[in-house]
């Protein structure tokens, strides 16, 4: 098997966290026999900068006939006055779209204990273990009309939010497979005391229910969503939403393991190949000085090498090898400890080692 990986490391400490996930993945695939192959690309502010656009056909292009991708991070100070279609983040937008990914799964696991830093008392986020499944190619981000005018002296702009029956449908059903492999249960979160589209959302999430007996289904209030988020988070097993509300609801999840540095992410459509990405942004604050934290690109290459590359095993023993690496007290500065991202890289590579000799 010779799987093509195509790299995106894109923006900010996205080249550094993604230089970490490579090394990773070279080692894994090494040692179980895979001749994995890199081909990079840019994206974002980097691909705006070589070709003045975030998003090449020739990466695009790249990305379809890839296995899996990884990408590392869009976005910057730098890019944040360009007109709204040339910014960075379209870049990625463009190619959740273009790829049909339509949705994202980011899984929250709480396996250490307290974190340096952490808001919340001891104890209060063990055992944690829930997935977020994010619809990510409509909703507010896509809808249209999408404008700003000036008329009267009066500017107004306008998005719009817009779900099918259809969108919602496949991403519901998405959740609740994924729930069959866990607890069984799926937390549905809308806002349908006040929207139209929540509304449909909350009836077709309850007939999509029925095509999965066994399985509990709740619904929940996004603002009720993001309290218990954090009151109660042991309460999760699969949370499904829409777009926004799982951008917002995610990154608040990122603060219950402790920092955003540590979650990640896949994006994934019918067939073709899935886009792996950390949840955070490119932290232009610390970019270029080797001090990010690796962790959330590390296991994003670990969820590629389970849903596109076929290597749960391996999969495992990357998961296995940051856990154990961040237990033995390895953390960066997010994490309130001293370890460069080469550091950290290098404990969890060593963790790896020691747990395939097991
Ligand atoms: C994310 C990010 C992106 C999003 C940005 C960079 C467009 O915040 O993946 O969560 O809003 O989807
Ligand atoms: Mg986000």
């Amino acid at each position: 098997m010779k799987p093509r990986i195509v790299l995106l490391p894109g923006d900010g400490v996205g080249p550094e966290v993604i230089g970490a996930a490579r090394l990773v993945l070279e080692h894994i695939g090494e040692s179980a026999g895979h001749r994995l192959t890199f081909d990079e690309y840019p994206v974002g502010g980097a691909s705006i900068e070589s070709h003045g656009v975030p998003l090449t056909d020739l990466t695009l292009e790249a990305c379809r006939g890839a296995d899996g991708i990884l990408l590392g991070a869009v976005g910057g100070p730098r890019w944040e006055s360009l007109s709204p279609r040339l910014r960075p983040e379209q870049g990625l937008l463009k190619l959740r779209k273009e790829l049909e990914l339509y949705a994202n799964l980011r899984p929250v696991r709480v396996t250490g204990g307290a974190v340096a830093g952490s808001p919340f008392k001891a104890g209060h986020c063990d055992g944690v273990d829930f997935i977020v499944v994010r619809e990510l190619t409509g909703g507010l981000y896509f809808g249209l009309p999408r404008f700003r005018e000036a008329v009267n002296g009066i500017t107004r702009a306008v998005d719009t939010m817009e779900y099918t029956d259809t969108e919602i449908a496949r991403v519901v059903r998405l959740a609740f497979t994924l729930a069959a492999g866990r607890k069984g249960k799926v937390t549905s979160v809308d806002k349908a005391n006040v929207l139209e589209t929540s509304r449909l959302w909350r009836e077709v999430a309850t007939r999509t229910a029925g095509e999965f007996p066994g399985a509990i289904l709740e619904h929940m209030l996004v603002d009720s969503a993001a309290m218990r988020l954090v009151t109660n988070p042991k309460q999760f097993d699969v949370i499904v939403t829409e777009n926004m509300f799982g951008d917002i609801l995610t990154d608040e999840a990122g603060v219950l393991v402790g920092s955003l540095g540590m979650l990640p992410s896949a994006s994934l459509g019918e067939g073709g190949p899935g886009l792996y990405e950390p949840v955070h942004g490119s932290a232009p604050d610390i970019a270029g000085r080797g001090v990010a934290n690796p962790v959330g690109a590390i296991l994003s290459a670990a969820m590629m090498l389970r849903h596109s590359l076929g290597m749960p095993e391996e999969a495992g023993i990357v998961e296995r090898g940051v856990e154990r690496a961040l237990a033995a007290g390895n953390a960066t500065a997010d994490l309130g400890g001293r370890l460069s991202t080469a550091a950290m890289t290098d404990a969890i590579l060593e963790s790896i080692l020691t747990l395939k000799g097991v």
